[in-house]
């Protein structure tokens, strides 16, 4: 089961559709987040969503821990009582080499089910917040690169395709990839 997950990459359209709520929690299920957690964990990533391995359910897997022990499973996670604003540099596991600052909220009330059912609700603030809310995107069709205007993008896009050519870097900045 799940044995050939790939990671889908932009600009792939199945990226972009809406994924249905978790209705059944079984063994599957939890083979699939076991899974992605092994892909997360794999690519370097601190998150992964279910569509991004081609699984349109409402499942994130997340792990912001500076050890990556702190494996966390999301299931139709809800974000509520959104509030502040932060700075957040991110990129994203089904975007290759595009790196770019947004906006996201600061702090969130996440609203979710283990892979029991249960339903928690749980404070996130900082990195868990920021990654959460990105993961949460990708379950609504939706990419970092969206909040980004065209002009930007294409900058970006051309200073990519310069620092291949020079074997350089993108950025010198730290960027955790989601
Ligand atoms: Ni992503």
């Amino acid at each position: 089961m799940f044995e050939n997950l790939e990671i889908l990459q932009f600009p792939d359209e199945r990226l972009r559709r809406l994924s249905e709520p978790v209705e059944t929690f079984n063994a599957e299920l939890k083979v699939l987040a076991d899974k992605m957690l092994e892909i997360m964990y794999q690519s370097n990533g601190i998150g992964l969503a279910a569509p991004q391995v081609n699984q349109t359910i409402r499942l994130i897997v997340v792990d912001v821990s500076e050890d990556r022990n702190t494996p966390c499973i999301f299931i139709n996670p809800k974000i509520k009582k959104p509030s502040g604003s932060v700075d957040s540099s991110e990129g994203c596991l089904s975007v290759p080499e595009i790196r770019t600052t947004i906006r996201r909220y600061e702090n969130i009330m996440l609203e979710y089910q283990d892979l029991s059912g249960t339903i928690h609700n749980e404070q996130l603030d900082d990195l868990m917040s920021i990654c959460v809310q990105h993961e949460i995107d990708h379950l609504d069709g939706k990419l970092f690169i969206d909040y980004v205007p065209d002009v930007k993008l294409q900058r970006l896009r051309k200073k990519i395709a310069k620092s291949k050519k020079n074997q350089s870097t993108i950025e010198g900045t730290t960027v955790r990839v989601v």
